[in-house]
């Protein structure tokens, strides 16, 4: 990789044109390994540890291996991106643990409601023997290695009307990932949950396509979803973090030397990220303050009702995730 690799992944994020420029810094003789993710922004956990992952490999592995990143879906979207990783299209993707519903449905505990009362709690769950395991759940199935847990914040709703109580939300359509679990909590919920890719939530929210949408604050604020719903409830209900996975057949492709210096650089770059996300989602909370957007507490007795509202959504999957993970997760 040419100096300047950060500047060049940077340009890839201002325009999708800039891709090809990114790709073409790679010296002659360097593999290129495309690394496809959606969000987008400067200040986004995903964004900032995709960078410093490219960035690293880039100097320390230089003349191996460059690295090229691909955000805000300019390679491949939602819909696509396993896919591409399956044919061996693109070498490294970051999602959302609520994607994976068509592989395997053990994610399904990252996504259960309030399960994880904050992101330390899911970092714990990470390190036990049940979390670790995970990493590998859909090896045998589809050849995709799980090479870290990428935090990315706690969720809230944002609607077109004020949410206070889940009651509120009666009625509404909600955008929601490809989640069986997340599909199962709005309808607890009396509203209708609709699947839907992340780079078309913005311009559904401002049609009224949906009503409303969850997600954390970077996912809020980078892709301005404050700007088309009323408000932001602090309702804290469910974790979203991302999977930070290659293939098998990739990580075969490489020497044994060149392997472990690369899960090296992937472990590191995975501790680096999850020390610092806590911050990232504060600094794009007020952000999204600063831009005007409008943000709703709530008092201990309002949130009793959300978890009381959702929890039961739990029983219904826990056949499917194993009550072992799901006891690992909640008293982690
Ligand atoms: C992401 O943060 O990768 C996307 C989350 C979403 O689809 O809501």
């Amino acid at each position: 990789m040419k100096k300047l690799n950060l500047v060049l992944t940077t340009l890839a994020l201002t325009f999708s044109a800039g891709t090809a420029f990114a790709a073409s810094a790679c010296d002659p003789g360097e593999r290129v390994v495309k690394f496809s993710h959606v969000t987008g922004g400067t200040t986004h956990p995903k964004v900032v540890a995709a960078n410093n992952f490219a960035d690293r490999i880039n100097k320390e592995m230089n003349g191996k291996l460059c690295v090229v990143v691909y955000p805000n879906s300019t390679l491949f979207g939602d819909s696509k991106e396993l896919e591409a990783l399956l044919l061996g299209d693109v070498q490294l993707l970051a999602p959302s643990l609520a994607k994976f519903g068509s592989y395997t449905p053990k994610y399904g505990v990252f996504d259960l409601p309030f399960i994880f009362k904050d992101m330390d709690q899911a970092i714990r769950f990470t390190k036990t023997p049940e979390g670790k395991d995970l990493l590998m759940a859909m090896k045998d199935n589809a050849g995709f290695v799980g090479l870290g847990y990428w935090m990315s914040g706690m969720k809230y709703f944002s609607a077109n009307k004020k949410l206070i109580l889940p009651s509120d939300a009666e009625g509404l359509k909600f955008r929601v990932q490809t989640s069986d679990v997340a599909k199962a909590m709005i309808k607890a919920m009396g509203a209708s949950p609709q699947a839907m890719a992340f780079s078309e939530v913005y311009g559904a929210l401002q049609t009224g396509v949906v009503d409303g949408q969850e997600n954390t604050w970077s996912n809020i604020y980078t892709k301005k979803f404050y700007e088309v719903q009323d408000s932001i409830t602090e309702t804290n209900h469910q974790l979203l973090a991302y999977l930070f996975m290659t293939s098998q057949d990739f990580l075969d492709s490489l020497s044994p030397a060149d392997r472990a210096q690369f899960l090296a650089i992937a472990d590191e770059v995975t501790q680096e990220a999850n020390e610092s996300v806590k911050a990232k989602e504060a600094a794009n909370r007020a952000n999204i303050l600063k831009a005007g957007g409008k943000i709703n507490t709530l008092t201990p007795e309002q949130r009793q009702i959300w978890v009381d509202t959702m929890k039961p959504v739990w029983k219904k999957f826990q056949g499917d995730i194993g009550e072992n993970i799901i006891n690992a997760a909640a008293g982690a």
